[in-house]
This record gives C-alpha cells, structure tokens and sequence, in this order.
C-alpha cells in the first residue's frame, strides 16, 4: 500500500492525514490535497510531507495522474465553513467516487457522475461521523438516546438520498464508529451498541440502506479486500475476514493492551500545564476575537471553559458582537456554552501543537449548552483561527442568489422558499424532507420553521420563506 505512485488527502482531521503513513511513503510519491481558502491544511500537510511534492487540486478541475487519459478532481462542500471534500477518479475507463467526509449536495454527486462519463462503477459514503455531537454532550440518559437515534437514521437517510441520485454501480458505506482505547475516554465506547449507538458499523449501515434503497449494490469493506472493477468481484483479506463487529469489545481489550504504551507516550508528551495558563488563554482568544467582526455578530454569546488540573480555572469568553472579552468566571453570567477540558490539552492548544478541532475531534471534552441549539460559527472560528478562511465563509454567506424558488406543501399550506438551502447549498428540492411545519435539510441536519423560516436547531441564517 505504500508503494504509492500518488496519494490524495481530504482534510486536516487525524483520521484522514496521518503524518505516520506520510513519512514512510517513497519520496517520489507527490500528494493531492484540495485547495481550501485557508491555509491551515496546506501548511500542516507541507510540515508532514517532508521533501514530497504537495501539489493543490482546484474545485473540479481534472488533474492528470498518467498518459493514458486517467485522472482525479476534488470536489469540496459548497460552503467553505467546511473543508472536506470528495475526490473523483477516473483510471482506465472507470469512475470512483470517494465522498471522504464531505457531505455532497445532490447536485454535486450528479455533476459528478456526469463527468466520470455518466458511470460511476464505485461510490464510498461514509455513514458515521467521528463527531462530537451528541457523543461528548452532558445529555440525560434518555435524551441521549433520541438524539442518538435521530442522528444516526438522518445520517443513513442522507446517504440513501445521495446514492439514489447516481445510482453507482457498487455503492459501500465505510468509516466508524469512533471507538475510544485510552481509559480516559474509554467510557465513550457505548457508541459502539450496534442497534442504539450514535453513528453505525459499516455491516449495520449496510443492511439498513439494502432494506431502504433495495435496487442499489452494496457492498463494504475490511482491510485487505480488494475489489476488480472490471468484474464486480471481491476478493476478501482472510485475516480480516475472521473480524466481526459483533465482537468488537473483545478486539478493543486486544488493540487498548496492544497501544498501551503509545498512548502512555502521548500523555507524557503534554504535561501539566505551568504558570500563566490564564494569561496565555486571554491572549489567545484577544487574538481570535480580532479575527472577524462577522463570526463575533454570529457567535453572540458567553463561553465557559472548565479547565481542570493544576493551574487551570473556570474562564468566561464573551463572543459579543462589539468585542471579544474574557473573564474569570462570575456567578451573574449565565454563559450559553460550556467546554470542559483538562488544562494538558488546552495548554497544547494555546501554545499551537494541537488546533481546537483536533481536541474536539478526540472527544477529551465534556460540552453543555442551553439552549441545546448548534452554534456553526463558534466551532467555525476555533477550527480555522485564520482570516482568510474566516472571510471565505463570509463572502459566501453575504453573497448567496437566492432567486431560485420552489414551492412546498406542508398540513395543507404553501410556501414559497429558496431551492438551495442558505446553510450550505443543498437542494432543498430532492434533499430535504417537510413535516410538522418544518423543512429538514439532510445535508446537515438543520431544520427551518417554514412560516417564519427561523433555523430551529443551530445557529444559521434563516430561509426566506412566504406562505403563498
Ligand atoms: S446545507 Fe447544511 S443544513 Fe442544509
């Protein structure tokens, strides 16, 4: 596998760019990554490659990877709040989809599949998130499990609705669910329950989209299979033939013992924070509040950070929209957010050897939030931290034509909205679903009230929407 002529990495996310497989790679591998309007990913992709070419890819523009005609494209999300993105590939005649962790409008899985050809022989959804929500939220038990529910059927819901636009000839779910092999997180592996956990095994997320979307081919696969697209045929990897999700808790206690000591490195390698922690906090968020005026507008509320262990404290961070601020805590603010972190991984933040969405992304956080609304801004400003991407995100939204209109029905009323969704563009024609005077977007999960176009679960613009 690391024999790589070329490879392709999607995003910043540890999950997707290992710096471990970078390093052992052959110096002539050159590696592809999308171009994004920050920097963030390019520079950290730069630190990693060591000599090897890192070579930009434009939005849909074929990039040749031979003299036989093949040739691969990235598509990212329309919305540049979020830097994933697929990768189209074109080798010998036959067209690969490889979603990654990009959710893609419809429209962009069609336009796709148009230009592999009007074929895509192979199309990879990934159909569970790493995602922090609702895993690391303080929830109560039985909220927890509506919410968990909820997110996993939408998540399955919208992949059947982006595979039965292209209908590929082989369609396979891949990734998840996170699982967690240090103790201090080990109690998070209850997302691991095959029928109530937040985000599905490839096995389960496979029988759940054949019973939904029968038509279709689905496959999945372990590592070591490999799959002739020439014939359709799988050959499976016999060792990975004799793994089943169904024993995945035995397999933890084996792959915990067996990363024991690297992880024991890790924890070693971020100390207790010293003196000053607060200070450097301040400072810190003094510079992200100086990055953009519209996230500030956005964000518009008080954040508690708990940073526990030595040296740490209960910090307040007022997003408001005339100037950031940051408090000790007091018991006359009632703040909206609350991250508790232990003050080793904040300190490795503040000081730039891990990015907020890296902490994030290894759910060492326990959040809280009243009212229980998504705040897209607040993880906007912590993950990118840089101007340029910031201002790409504003453009975007200031800009958004919202001159083509569709009309809904719902409980016997019409209503006149736009057909993309103003979060992030999708089609709200083929990718949405209306009930209960609501119009749930399934690219993201955001639903608007359809008589006052309010976005009911986060903080997003609201859709014009007229009862006709
Ligand atoms: S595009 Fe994100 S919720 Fe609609």
């Amino acid at each position: 596998m690391l024999d790589a002529d070329w490879i392709a990495v999607s995003h910043e996310h540890l999950d997707h760019f290992d710096p471990w497989v970078l390093e052992r790679l052959p110096e002539r591998t050159r590696i592809l990554i999308p171009h994004y309007p920050g920097p963030a990913f390019r520079e950290r992709m730069m630190a990693a490659a060591g000599g090897r070419q890192v070579i930009e890819l434009p939005a849909w523009e074929k990039f040749p990877l031979d003299n036989r005609g093949s040739w691969i494209t990235a598509i990212p999300e329309l919305s540049p709040m979020c830097h994933d993105a697929a990768f189209l590939i074109v080798a010998d005649g036959r067209g690969i989809l490889h979603c990654n962790d990009a959710r893609l409008t419809a429209a962009q899985a069609r336009r796709a599949k148009h230009l592999a050809g009007g074929t895509l022989d192979l199309m990879a959804v990934q159909t569970s998130g790493a995602s922090w929500h609702p895993i690391c939220y303080e929830y109560p038990a039985e909220e927890m499990a509506r919410i968990s529910m909820d997110k996993r059927i939408s998540k399955l819901r919208s992949v059947q609705r982006l595979v039965r636009q292209t209908a590929p000839e082989l369609a396979v779910p891949f990734a998840g669910p996170p699982c967690f092999l240090d103790a201090e997180v080990g109690h998070l592996n209850w997302v691991l329950d095959r029928r109530e956990g937040a985000f599905c095994d490839p096995d389960v997320s496979a029988e759940w989209l054949r019973e939904h979307l029968p038509q279709q081919r689905w496959d999945y696969f372990k590592p070591g299979d490999v799959l002739d697209l020439d014939t359709g045929e799988c050959t499976r990897d016999p060792v990975s033939a004799e793994f089943s999700f169904a024993d995945a808790g035995e397999y933890l206690d084996r792959y915990a013992a067996d990363r024991a000591a690297a992880i024991a490195e890790v924890i070693a390698e971020h100390p207790e924070p010293g003196l000053g922690l607060y200070d450097r906090f301040a400072a810190h968020f003094a510079y992200l509040g100086g990055l953009s005026d519209y996230f500030l507008r956005q964000i518009a509320m008080v954040v508690r950070f708990e940073v526990t262990g030595p040296n740490g404290g209960v910090w307040d961070v007022d997003f408001a929209p005339d100037g950031l601020t940051v408090a000790h805590a007091s018991p006359d603010v009632r703040p909206h957010y609350r991250i508790t972190a232990a003050g080793r991984w904040v300190d490795a933040v503040l000081d730039g050897r891990m990015a907020w969405e890296d902490l994030l992304i290894s759910f060492r956080v326990s959040l809280y939030r009243d009212p229980d609304v998504y705040n897209d801004y607040l993880v906007g400003l912590l993950k990118h931290a840089n101007a340029p991407a910031l201002t790409a995100v504003e453009e975007y939204e200031t800009g958004r034509d919202e001159s083509e209109r569709i009309t809904v029905e719902c409980d016997g009323d019409r209503y006149d909205i736009p057909r993309y969704c103003p979060h992030a563009g999708e089609d709200l024609s083929v990718g949405a679903v209306v009930r209960d005077g609501r119009i749930h977007c399934l690219a993201h999960n955001f639903a608007f009230d359809l008589a006052t176009g309010e976005c009911v679960n986060a903080r997003a613009a609201n859709l014009t929407s007229h009862r006709v």
